[in-house]
């Protein structure tokens, strides 16, 4: 129960997290114009959360700007600009229940199925369908924008097995911390 209190915490402390000028304007050095609007968009729990990892990265030295961009934009694909839909918070607190439940990621597998943002449905289960599916739709994104095909890659395997690859595990040690 501890860990999901802490979990449950993190969540409202990310949602109810402010962004400072200063943090868009240094997002924007690190991404250039073209990627700044993909960061700029976010809902602002995102850029909180972005930042945090961008500033850990940083933190453990890394002078690396391809892991910088992929920082601040590896979560831009829980975010569907067409439609406003993305991931909220309930659909983390339930993403992470279900993770935890017997039988629970069936469930979660069933509920991420559909890729319809429009009406109830969009409302209800389209969130579920961003989150599983970020890292692939937020990778296609930066590329769309013209990000260099290292950080798309970067950003498409953020949540996968980083074995040998230094710049993923830079990346995935300081998304973990939050
Ligand atoms: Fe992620
Ligand atoms: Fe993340």
């Amino acid at each position: 129960l501890t860990r999901w209190g802490y979990r449950v915490r993190q969540f409202f402390t990310a949602v109810t997290g402010a962004v400072g000028v200063e943090e868009m304007a240094e997002a924007r050095r690190v991404l250039g114009q073209g990627l700044y609007e993909v960061f700029a968009a976010m809902p602002r729990q995102y850029r909180r959360h972005a930042l945090g990892v961008y500033g850990r990265v940083r933190e453990a030295g890394c002078d690396d700007p391809v892991v910088w961009q992929a920082a601040l934009l590896h979560d831009s694909g829980k975010y569907d600009v067409a439609s406003g839909r993305y991931v909220t918070v309930l659909h983390r607190v339930a993403v992470v229940l279900l993770g935890a439940v017997p039988g629970g990621k069936r469930v979660l597998r069933a509920a991420s199925r559909r890729a319809d943002a429009r009406g109830l449905s969009g409302l209800v289960w389209y969130p579920f369908y961003l989150s599983r599916h970020h890292a692939r739709l937020g990778a296609a994104k930066a590329a769309r924008l013209g990000a260099a095909a290292e950080v798309v890659r970067l950003i498409e395997r953020h949540q996968e097995d980083a074995r040998e690859d230094a710049r993923l595990r830079v990346l995935q040690a300081a998304d973990d911390r939050e």
